[in-house]
């Protein structure tokens, strides 16, 4: 590949000791007009969230997380691309910079050994108008959860103990943010968006797997076949293709 040159877009990087969530800050900063580009770093979160409404936990210094503010022209049917980008910008820079292989877990998360690695939350402010804000924030556990009981109990994992040495969440960070903008173009056009969503399938291991999947009515168990265009997870429940759009899965066997 040629070299892409000296990174434009994505270089006001904001890293804070301590926010309430990265996602919050730069959702209320986009508001105030802060332009495409505009990352928030937080050594800690008091109030760091998650997908369903969950919390996102991590002790001080011991993980990369980090928003990344995007402003895109795109339907609500379409905002799947954006945390796929983000998913994909991630997964390769800790392959390229760490040396260690993550998969996809759908819709969101990056997993090694059906362990929890880093997940994605996307947020979107004046959906439905012009300019839309997409914020996606992201959290790598890096030197938390060690081995042991806790990360057993979690079911999760941290590059350090994958990688079996100390990681640079700075120079991760900036291995990333060159990737999102290498990819950046490929929100553009529908054929970029469509291939984001193809590759994010291709390296999603939950397809092709028994599933159980928990939506907010019901629990479905079946195969995941793969992802439709909106990159929902469709489930094929005998016989019979179910899409889900917002649900738990784990995977089974
Ligand atoms: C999930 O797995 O449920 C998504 C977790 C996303 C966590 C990150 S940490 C940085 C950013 N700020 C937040 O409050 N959440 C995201």
């Amino acid at each position: 590949m040629n070299d892409p040159g000296p990174r434009r877009r994505f270089v006001h990087i904001l890293w804070f000791d301590q926010l309430d969530s990265t996602n919050t800050w730069l959702l209320d900063a986009a508001g105030t007009g802060a332009p495409e580009g505009t990352v928030a770093v937080a050594d800690h979160q008091s109030a760091g969230r998650g997908r369903l409404r969950r919390r996102w936990e991590s002790p001080p210094g011991s993980g990369l997380l980090a928003s990344i503010l995007f402003r895109v022209h795109l339907d609500p049917t379409e905002l799947f691309s954006v945390s796929a980008l983000v998913t994909l910008a991630a997964r390769d820079a800790i392959a390229g910079e760490i040396g260690v292989s993550v998969g996809a877990k759908w819709p969101n998360d990056l997993v090694t050994d059906n362990r929890k690695l880093a997940g994605v939350l996307a947020e979107t402010r004046g959906l439905g108008g012009e300019d839309v804000a997409v914020v996606v924030g992201i959290g790598i556990n890096v030197s938390w959860p060690a081995p042991g009981p806790e990360a057993t109990e979690l079911n999760a994992t941290c590059l350090e103990s994958l990688c079996g040495h100390p990681v640079d969440r700075r120079r991760l960070l900036e291995a990333m943010l060159d990737l999102v903008e290498r990819r950046r173009h490929q929100l553009d056009v529908a054929d970029g968006r469509a291939s984001l969503l193809h590759e994010l399938e291709s390296v999603t291991v939950t397809v092709g797997r028994r599933v159980r999947v928990q939506t907010s009515t019901s629990t479905l168990v079946g195969t995941a076949v793969g992802l439709d265009p909106r990159g929902q997870l469709i489930v094929e429940v005998d016989g019979v293709q179910r899409v889900v759009s917002v649900g738990d899965v784990v995977h089974l066997r």
